[in-house]
This record gives structure tokens, C-alpha cells and sequence, in this order.
């Protein structure tokens, strides 16, 4: 199949990244900003445009890989280029009706956290596709078989679904990673010393349910430390309000 990426970020480098490396033909990747494209490698840089009239509609797929609220605009000035392959997008919380104006159109998101600097496993990506007709669901299967060894056929309802549960397992819990090592460098402590016990914490969650796994002041009920720890907080209205609400919601 011919492939084209449209968007340089951390999904669309890593994917033209990937797809460089299949049976596949990567045929473009587009940026709107060409200085995205200076930290590519030279077979993936003279691949690269950054104009609208330069995309060439021949390609199977193309898969859109820019920001949420981007992708319908994207879509239509895809249309516009009279694309007719399969058009994509990777969001976890758009819908397909975006693609709309596309005569065979789906869904194609690998269910990771990317970013630049960082290389990926693809082994460990799960793919969710889904397709406006059969044809294009088995295309998109196979297309997302090539990068990893599961793909699931999700639906728009589920798919959006899962990117809730994704915010709360990935991005949130990294959040709370940065607060914990704030507070160590406030207290002076290294960081480093609670790696062990963040390794255990999603260890853990491998083998058993994190409902049964959970420990701490909140579940037990100890109202004390609570307190003790709400008072060291003083000093971050924020971080007192998030620890509050979280306490809240585990002794619920
Ligand atoms: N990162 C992840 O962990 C992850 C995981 C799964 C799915 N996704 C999904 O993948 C998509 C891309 O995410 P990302 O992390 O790769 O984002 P990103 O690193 O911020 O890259 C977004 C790309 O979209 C381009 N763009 C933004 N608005 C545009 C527009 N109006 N027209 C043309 N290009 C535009 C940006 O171009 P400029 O440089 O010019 O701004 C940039 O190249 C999103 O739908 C996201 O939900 C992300």
C-alpha cells in the first residue's frame, strides 16, 4: 500500500518512522510547518512537503496525525486535493463523522503514549481501527498488523471510551508523578528513591486488579494522616484540593 502522513508531531514522525521500515510504501508526509521536518532522517526528509497542491492523490491511505481540533479542517482541505484512498485519523476522542466527505474513510489509533524523543515499541501498541465498510475495516486490520500484533476492531462509542480510561491511567497518573517529584524537590529528597515503589505500583496492576491493590491512608480509613498530610500541603492550595478529592473518591 502507498501511505500518507499528514502532521510531524510525536504520532506522525514515529508512524512515517514505522511504516518506512514495512513492506509498505511510504509515499509523503505533510507538515504545514517545514521546520518540523529538520530533525528527520534524510530518507524520511525527501519525503516531506509542507504544501497543500504537493500532496499526491494516488496513495492507499492518508493518515491524518495532527491535533484534535485540527483534523476536520484537515479533512476537508484533503478532499479538496480529490484524494479517493482510505482517510484516517489517530485521535483517541474524535469521531469518524469528521472524515465524512470521504467516500471510504476510519479509524486508526494506536493506543500509546508518543513522544519525539522517545523510541517506540510497537510491539506493545495496541491498535483500535474501524472503517465505514467491511473493505475498509480488513484494509486498516492488516494496514495496523504490520506495526503490531494487536489490533482490535473498537467502535467510536468504545474507542472515546477508552480514551477517558487512557487520560486517567496515562496522562493523570503522570501528572501526579511530577507533583510527587516536586514535593521531593521542596523537601529535598531525590526522586529517585520512590522509583522502586512506582515500579511496584504498575507491576502490580499486571497481575492483579488495581481495585484490590489499592493501599494507602484513604482506603484504610486513617483520618490522621490525612490531616497531617493536608497540613504539609498548606502551602499548595492545588495539590491539598487534588489530594482531598482523590482521598474522597478511593474511600468512596
Ligand atoms: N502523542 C500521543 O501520545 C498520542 C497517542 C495516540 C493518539 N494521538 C493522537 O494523534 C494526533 C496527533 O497527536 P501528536 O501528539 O502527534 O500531536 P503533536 O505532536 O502536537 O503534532 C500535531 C501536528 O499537527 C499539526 N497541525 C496542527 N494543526 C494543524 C492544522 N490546522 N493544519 C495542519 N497541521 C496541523 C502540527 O503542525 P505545526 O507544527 O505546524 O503546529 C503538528 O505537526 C492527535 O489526534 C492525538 O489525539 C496522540
Amino acid at each position: 500500500m502507498n501511505i500518507t502522513i499528514i502532521g510531524a508531531g510525536n504520532v506522525g514522525y514515529h508512524l512515517a518512522t514505522a511504516f518506512q521500515q514495512t513492506d509498505h510504501h511510504l509515499l509523503q508526509i505533510f507538515s504545514r510547518n517545514p521546520k518540523r521536518f529538520a530533525h528527520f532522517p534524510p530518507i524520511l526528509a525527501k519525503k516531506c512537503v509542507s504544501d497543500w497542491t504537493s500532496i499526491n492523490p494516488k496513495s492507499d491511505v492518508y493518515i491524518i496525525a495532527v491535533n484534535d481540533q485540527a483534523i476536520e479542517e484537515v479533512s476537508q482541505k484533503l478532499k479538496k486535493t480529490q484524494v479517493n484512498g482510505i482517510v484516517v485519523h489517530t485521535s483517541g476522542a474524535t469521531s469518524t463523522e469528521v472524515l465524512r466527505q470521504h467516500e471510504q474513510f476510519g479509524i486508526f489509533y494506536p493506543l500509546q503514549t508518543f513522544s519525539l524523543a522517545k523510541t517506540v515499541n510497537w510491539q506493545a501498541v495496541p491498535f483500535c481501527i474501524d472503517g465505514n465498510s467491511q473493505t475498509v475495516r480488513n484494509q486498516l486490520f492488516q494496514l495496523a498488523q504490520q506495526l503490531s500484533p494487536t489490533v482490535h476492531l473498537i467502535t467510536d462509542k468504545q474507542r472515546q471510551a477508552l480514551h477517558v480510561a487512557a487520560v486517567f491511567v496515562n496522562n493523570f497518573t503522570n501528572h501526579l508523578l511530577t507533583l510527587g517529584e516536586e514535593i521531593c524537590q521542596e523537601f529535598d529528597v531525590p526522586f529517585g528513591i520512590l522509583q522502586p515503589l512506582i515500579r511496584e505500583t504498575f507491576e502490580k496492576v499486571q497481575s492483579i486488579s488495581p481495585k484490590i491493590a489499592q493501599t494507602g491512608p484513604a482506603i484504610r480509613g486513617d483520618k490522621t494522616t490525612i490531616e497531617k498530610h493536608l497540613k504539609l500541603l498548606q502551602n499548595h492550595p492545588d495539590r491539598q484540593l487534588l489530594y482531598h478529592l482523590i482521598s474522597e473518591s478511593i474511600a468512596k
